[in-house]
């Protein structure tokens, strides 16, 4: 049998048309060890207060729209555990448009403008390119990148320096590493800030997938040290 157990939620309220200041509001839950911070989320929403913006879709970690912070910490709502008490932010620094939802629109503009797909000096031979197994499975292992900005919230150097973050070097690296890619990979990471990262490992530590963003960047910067162009 689960025990039920009182949950106690403070979750950030704030509406721009109206609000100057964000503010807390403090919920109780009536709810299990199993409930994540989602359900959480949905059940203040269900029965306290029906006027709560919140995002999510897929509620099984795929679809990366249901990032907040909680306790100070960047998770997926849907994955996480919840704990007693639990304060519920928006993901920074991202703008929000209301209450937990953030404006996705500045980071989409940003990965169509480093053009993540492989950047070909020929057209597509319209048949499988053969490409090397362990590399391909590596490829397809960063492709599993969810977009959740979930490291990008975690990343300091992103709050204090001109710096992407971990996301979109990870996705360059991924790109770098197509054999089919004549990109200029390396210098779209040093535009974006690739030698502003601290190496904290944060990024990696709470990247629900499991990628290593942080690896990615030490790759890049071996990359640097032994010569442009090598991959
Ligand atoms: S690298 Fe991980 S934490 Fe960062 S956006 Fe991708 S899935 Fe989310
Ligand atoms: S390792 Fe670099 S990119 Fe990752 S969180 Fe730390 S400073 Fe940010
Ligand atoms: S709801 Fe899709 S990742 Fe959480």
């Amino acid at each position: 049998m689960v025990m039920a157990t009182l949950i106690t939620a403070e979750i950030q309220r704030f509406d721009p048309s109206h609000d100057s200041e964000p503010r807390f509001e403090r919920f109780e839950v009536q709810g299990d060890k199993n409930m994540r911070v989602l359900d959480v989320v949905r059940s203040i929403y269900e029965t306290q207060a029906p006027d709560l913006a919140y995002q999510f879709a897929c509620r099984i970690g795929r679809c990366g729209t249901c990032g907040v912070r909680v306790n100070g910490v960047p998770v997926l709502a849907c994955q996480e555990s919840s704990k007693p008490f639990m304060r519920i932010e928006p993901l920074s620094p991202f703008r929000v448009i209301r209450d937990l939802v953030i404006d996705r629109a500045e980071v989409e503009d940003r990965y169509a403008s480093l053009h993540f797909a492989p950047k070909r000096n020929k057209a597509h031979p319209r048949e499988a390119e053969p490409v090397e197994p362990a590399l391909a499975e590596e490829i397809c292992h960063m492709d599993r990148c969810i977009t959740c900005m979930v490291c990008v919230s975690a990343c300091p150097a992103v709050k204090q320096r001109a710096f992407d973050g971990p996301a979109f070097m990870l996705k360059l690296r991924q790109m770098a590493k197509h054999p089919a890619d004549h990109g200029h990979r390396l210098e779209q990471a040093l535009e974006g800030g690739l030698l502003e990262c601290f190496g904290c490992d944060l990024c990696t530590q709470l990247c629900p997938t499991d990628l290593d963003p942080a690896g990615a960047i030490r790759e890049f910067r071996r990359e640097l040290l032994l010569g442009r162009g090598r991959k």
